[in-house]
């Protein structure tokens, strides 16, 4: 037996408990732990009852993800659900933390489900672009409904016991926080009561309405044909589904085997599990060490209720934490905060906020015109107009007010942090936090290290990060930190093959096609061209249109004219100008079919990404990908430009930026950094 596992008699109840740090992972040892477990109590006569329990922070998590893409050794998860199926004992699973993915198709092998009121089960494959492979698809519609399973399964959506209880997936909610004493005393009650011992498996009446009919499946793929595009295991899910209603038991659980081995072999499950170990690596920096110390942060001021201003106050006011902002003029003050608050109402109004919320979130903001109310707070964001003069003065100004120990942060896009920093005797206390508009939504927070920046600071932001529900990346100081930086090569490249002559709804599309949301250029329209070519000189496309009053979606159109649905149709305006202002710089015309166009736009990034790396301003490929993914919606299911190039290969990628070099000059130079992993034989 191995120590994974601990097991006791409690008069007529064997209690076996898991304890393998840090979720209980369902690896080899712990299968092996469980199967031993099961395979005692079967052969101890004065057993009537078993309780799967485990300790640490959570019931078994789900399938260990570091296995996949091995061969896995006996006992799989299939054969640990078999051999508690087949336990000639009462079984029951006693569930607290988040019982996952292969975690919670363990507990739905027993006969009954116990859990602490705190406890959120789940299938969350999904999110590796899989499917729950150990029965969950053809279990969970046969505890639930189908509508509850084809939601939970295609969301990964953790449900609260409170909600899994009313669904039947969970048969009793402790009372109290003592689980392991309920859970004996809840298998007394049931052997005492002789309560049936029927599998899941073995349930068909949740499944009968639906039998003979794929309307429910077909109404399901239509309504959300849009939100899983591309997301191959969306569809899986609901083919399993739709097999545990047409099939018998057996047989749905091979459908669902077939279908989870298509997606373990997808190039979009390997990316998407790559996501999520890289997600949790971005907090790891060499050179902090896990002792590092975190200052508190419990309160914050933000100076400048603009666009950013605003939504990064609502980061901290939505988890608690009172915000002081500052403005120049009460206007300014007024206008940021009434934003604020209409961004709430659309909350209220669509039922994702409570009225009480909205009115607690209000009441923790302090509007102010006088740095002197920063003088308590421990942390300062300035998120003023773009220009070095005025973040210095502002800089200055919070560095006569603000205690000792308060942290100082910008969230400039592009300017140099040290700079900034020299107009404080701190700078020390000077970091980089740089969030990605709207940012109240938008998941990524760059933390820019300074050269003086201290350790604790450094690492004060990064942890910030999970207070406010943001996923840090680290970057050194340099222009456009990581995402903007790489993410511009693909901006200019889409202006490069406009005026070259490819039609801008192919680029679009391309792009679409890809996995983004949005092409490049329709993303323009809806950034506002005079936004995009603020303090430019140039002659534009762009700048163009701007003359013209066609500023994008808000006014007049820009490339596309829009109708009153907002669908677009391409500008006859825009091409004649596109056309003209090709003619005056000179620009050769060109055609190109989509994969090379794929390839003009998106290799760029992954030389740029090469350079990032060179230059050290990220700490790792997969940080870069993180900032993509969170920072600009890179398609989950690519894995982030290194990710994706990788799996072009980086010799491919390589020769393709070598001949635009030869066509397209300088742009395209290779990273010697790249030259060197080719040469290497290397990867990202
Ligand atoms: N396999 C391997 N390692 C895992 C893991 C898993 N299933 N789940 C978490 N870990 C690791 C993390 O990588 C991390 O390691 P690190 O400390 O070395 O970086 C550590 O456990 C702690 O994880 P978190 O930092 O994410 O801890 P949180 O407390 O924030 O979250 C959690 C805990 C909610 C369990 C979260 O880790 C999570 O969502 N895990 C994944 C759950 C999941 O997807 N389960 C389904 C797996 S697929 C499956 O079961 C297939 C089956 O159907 C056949
Ligand atoms: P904005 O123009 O919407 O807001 C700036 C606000 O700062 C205005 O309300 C202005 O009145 C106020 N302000 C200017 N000088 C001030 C001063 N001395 N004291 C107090 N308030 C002052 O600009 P936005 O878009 O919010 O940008 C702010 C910063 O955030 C810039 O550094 C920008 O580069 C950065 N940023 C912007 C992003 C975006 O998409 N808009 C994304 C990420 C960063």
């Amino acid at each position: 037996m191995t120590t994974l596992q601990t097991y006791e008699i409690h008069g007529d109840v064997a209690l076996i408990t898991i304890d393998s740090p840090p979720v209980n992972a369902l690896g080899y040892d712990v299968r092996k732990a469980i199967v031993d477990g099961f395979e005692k109590a079967a052969g101890d006569s004065g057993v009537n009852a078993i309780v799967l329990t485990c300790k640490g922070r959570t019931f078994f998590a789900g399938a260990d993800i570091r296995e996949f893409g091995t061969t896995q050794k006996s006992p799989v998860l299939p054969e640990v659900i078999s051999t508690i199926e087949s336990s000639p004992k009462l079984t029951i699973a006693a569930m607290h933390g988040t019982p996952l993915g292969g975690g919670l198709e363990t507990a739905l092998a027993c006969h009954y489900r116990i859990a602490l009121p705190t406890t959120r089960v789940g299938l969350p494959e999904v999110h590796l672009g899989l499917l729950p492979g150990a029965g969950g698809t053809q279990k969970l519609p046969r505890l639930t409904s189908v509508e509850a399973a084809l939601d939970i399964i295609t969301s990964g959506r953790q449900v609260k016991s409170e909600e899994a209880l009313s669904l039947g997936i969970l048969d009793k909610v402790c009372s109290s926080e003592d689980l392991v004493k309920e859970a004996l005393g809840y298998a007394n009650d049931l052997v005492a009561d002789n309560a049936p011992r029927v599998l899941v498996r073995e349930r068909n009446d949740k499944l009968a309405e639906h039998k003979g009919s794929a309307e429910i499946f077909n109404t399901f793929r239509s309504k959300n044909a849009r939100r899983f595009r591309g997301f191959l295991a969306k569809e899986n899910i609901t083919k399993a589904i739709q097999a545990a209603v047409e099939l018998p038991f057996e047989e749905g659980l091979m459908r669902e085997r077939e279908l989870f081995m298509e997606l373990m072999e997808s190039r979009a499950s390997a990316a998407q599990r790559h996501v999520f170990f890289a997600e949790r690596e971005t907090i790891k920096i060499p050179d902090i060490p896990k002792t590092t110390p975190v200052r508190a942060i419990d309160s914050v001021g933000i100076v400048g209720a603009g666009t950013m201003g605003g939504g990064i106050a609502m980061n901290f006011l939505s988890a608690g934490i009172p915000v002081t902002m500052l403005e120049q003029k009460q206007e300014a003050l007024d206008h940021g905060i009434s934003v604020i608050q209409k961004n709430y109402q659309r909350s209220v109004k669509s039922g994702r906020m409570s009225e009480a919320a909205l009115e607690s979130c209000m009441s923790l903001i302090t509007p102010s015109l006088d740095y002197a109310d920063f003088s308590t707070v421990d942390l300062v964001i300035e998120a003023v107009f773009e220009t070095m003069e005025i973040k210095k003065a502002v800089f200055s100004s919070l560095d006569a007010v603000v205690k000792d120990g308060c942290i100082l942060a910008s969230n400039t896009s592009y300017l140099d942090i040290n700079e900034i920093a020299t107009s404080t005797s701190r700078p020390q206390d000077v970091i980089g936090l740089h969030f990605f508009s709207p940012a109240n939504i938008m998941p990524l927070l760059e933390v820019v290290r300074g050269e003086k920046s201290d350790l604790e600071v450094i690492n004060t932001g990064m942890r910030l990060a999970k207070t406010i529900r943001k996923t840090p990346v680290l970057s050194r100081v340099g222009w456009g930190f990581i995402a903007n930086r790489v993410m511009k090569f693909r901006s200019l490249q889409a202006d490069s093959l406009v005026l070259q002559g490819i039609n801008p709804e192919t680029i679009d599309k391309v792009i679409y096609d890809y996995g983004f949301a949005m092409g490049p250029i329709a993303m323009k329209d809806l950034v506002g061209l005079d936004v995009i070519g603020r303090g430019s000189t140039e002659l534009t496309v762009d700048s163009e249109l701007v003359s013209m009053d066609r500023l994008g979606q808000k006014k007049n159109g820009g490339y596309y004219d829009y109708d009153e649905n907002r669908q677009r149709t391409l500008s006859p305006i825009a091409m004649d100008l596109i056309k003209e202002v090709a003619a005056k710089k000179g620009v050769k015309q060109i055609t190109a079919d989509e994969d090379e166009i794929l390839a003009r736009l998106l290799y760029p990034v992954i030389n740029e990404g090469a350079k990032v790396l060179d230059e050290g301003i990220a700490l790792r490929s997969s940080d870069i990908d993180i900032a993509c993914i969170k920072g600009y919606n890179w398609p989950v299911y690519q894995g982030g430009p290194m990710f994706w190039a990788n799996t072009v290969g980086l010799d491919n990628v390589l020769n393709k930026l070598r001949e635009f070099e030869q066509q397209y000059g300088d742009a395209f130079t290779p990273s010697p950094y790249l030259e060197k992993l080719v040469a290497e034989g290397k990867e990202f």
